[in-house]
């Protein structure tokens, strides 16, 4: 088959200043296979793939495609060797539509010199679009699609760049239920076609179901490697921590208090409708829906990001007045958003920036900047979430995807609010790391915080939650006792038109 490429990656070295991300690290994936490869926050995982996608320059080792060594240094050489990255952070031009991304730097040049042959390439997006059936509009600009929807624009780019080695970063972590499966019919497509797809993830029910052969990675150093079908789960995860790990999702003996958070009737133009429900101090609700059944947008209205047209908010029985994001802080409500990019960190500014800015009036230094009261916020939250940076003055970008998510939480650890919505707080983060979000999540309930939880991680839901909301197109559909209700229950509210 003129599709593959038999890849080998041997004594990768790579450093960034103090930390050594990659020792001596030795990988290779054969043709026509998925290549698992899994590893806790900061392991080494993305770090490994950039250097094969020519992003980071390995201080050693050698890159053999098909025997052949080859050198990148930078990302288009390794892309016309057929090498595509789907990053864990999406890349994609925000402000330009699905076709212009898809041939962005290679677009298609009509017979008349100089001009770019628009028709052509909207044509070839919707062909493409149509074989793998994705729904998809060549037009629609980026900005304007799901989270989910640019993952499958990157997809598409990679076909369209006849990729032979295709890497997903965290492809799923923010698909819907059905996206996912779809992405995985792709895969699977792209397999028999004599693809290699190397897949990062840190869910291990996907690696187990979809993996030929998977790779761990711990410290930047592969600990583990060999035939999927002789690694099952547990196995994995003990690679990953070097431990077995016991006791997943903390108990829960809280005691439930007062009413801390109402919502009224909200309504908002972004599709919401008569949403009301209350959050306890002490408790934690968990909010389950299929992907777009509005469980962010209702998380937008609370904080001002979206404008309400309807409804009310209240605080300990007092009316709040939300216009904007800085209202909501002010007044003792914080939002972990679930794209930590687009909206969550400014990646290019340091860590600390990035936990106190929003904070500065919350932490008393909304007029005078105090140096040293800051840095010893950062390194006591920093550690509360036990993030692994260099420094905290270290740029954000500089993190690995996990430890930027526990960036952000340290952020509304600080903020000490009273209510505060999780939205998909575990995304990107490792099974160590995920229970340490859930016993976070639990000591905050247990200080009296009020705290919702948005995500589409059903055991998740039930395995923290004392209660779960059901959203369904813009509206609130249920509202279980987390012990009294299954999850198929809440599958079936989810999906299903009354
Ligand atoms: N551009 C960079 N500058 C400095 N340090 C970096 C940079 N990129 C990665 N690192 C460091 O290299 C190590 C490996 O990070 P990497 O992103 O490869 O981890 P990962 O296995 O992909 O983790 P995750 O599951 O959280 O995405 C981490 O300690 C990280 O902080
Ligand atoms: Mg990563």
């Amino acid at each position: 088959m003129e599709n593959t490429a038999t890849l080998r990656m041997e004594q990768i070295l790579k450093i960034f200043g103090p930390v050594t991300a990659l020792k001596d690290v030795t990988f290779s994936a054969r043709p026509g296979t998925v290549h698992a490869l899994c590893g806790e926050n900061g392991a080494g995982k993305s770090t490994l793939m950039k250097v094969l996608a020519g992003v980071h320059i390995p201080e050693q080792g050698k890159i053999y495609l098909d025997d052949q060594e080859v050198q990148f240094s930078n990302p288009g050489q390794a892309i016309d060797a057929g090498i595509s990255m789907l990053y864990q952070e999406l890349d994609l031009a925000d402000h330009m539509t699905v076709y212009e991304n898809v041939f962005l730097g290679r677009e298609m040049m009509s017979s008349v010199p100089f001009v770019i042959d628009r028709v052509g390439m909207i044509r070839q997006t919707k062909e493409l679009c149509d074989k793998y059936g994705f729904d998809i509009d060549p037009e629609a600009v980026i900005s304007s699609l799901t989270t989910g929807q640019c993952q499958i624009v990157e997809l598409l780019k990679a076909i369209m760049r006849q990729a032979k080695i295709i890497v997903m970063d965290e492809p799923t972590s923010s698909l819907s239920e059905g996206e996912a499966h779809r992405l995985f019919e792709i895969v699977n497509q792209l397999r028999t076609q004599g693809l290699t797809i190397i897949y990062i993830s840190h869910r291990l029910e996907e690696v187990n179901m979809l993996a030929d052969d998977i790779s761990v990675l711990r410290d930047g150093q592969v600990v583990a490697t060999g035939l999927a079908s002789e690694m099952d789960i547990d196995v994995i995860v003990k690679h990953m921590v070097g431990r077995e790990l016991k006791d997943f999702y903390p108990s829960r003996d809280v005691l439930i208090g007062d009413i801390c958070f109402e919502a009224d009737s909200l309504a908002s133009e972004q599709g919401i409708n008569d949403i009301s429900f209350n959050v306890r101090r002490g408790e934690i609700v968990g909010m389950a829906g299929l992907v777009g059944a509005g469980r962010t947008e209702v998380a937008n209205a609370i904080f001002g990001i979206n404008p309400l047209i309807a409804g009310g908010i209240k605080l300990d029985g007092k009316e709040l007045r939300i216009k904007r994001p800085a209202d909501a802080i002010r007044q003792g409500i914080a939002y972990l958003t679930e794209d930590r990019k687009r909206s969550g960190l400014c990646t290019n500014l340091p860590c600390s920036w990035n936990m106190t800015m929003p904070n500065y009036e919350r932490i008393g230094m909304k007029n005078l900047l105090q140096l040293r009261k800051e840095q010893q916020l950062c390194a006591d939250f920093g550690s509360k979430v036990s993030v692994k940076w260099s420094h905290p003055d270290a740029p954000a970008d500089s993190l690995s995807g996990g430890n930027q998510q526990k960036v952000l939480i340290g952020r509304w650890l600080m903020a000490d609010s009273e209510f505060i919505i999780f939205d998909e707080p575990t995304r990107g983060i490792d099974v160590g790391a995920k229970k340490e979000v859930y016993s976070l999540l639990n000591e905050l309930a247990s200080q009296g915080k009020a705290i919702l939880v948005i995500s589409s991680e059903l055991p998740e839901l039930f395995g923290i939650c004392d209660r779960i909301l059901i959203m369904r197109r813009g509206h609130l559909v249920g509202d279980l006792a987390t012990d009294q209700a299954t999850p198929e229950q809440v599958m079936h509210l989810a999906a299903v038109e009354a």
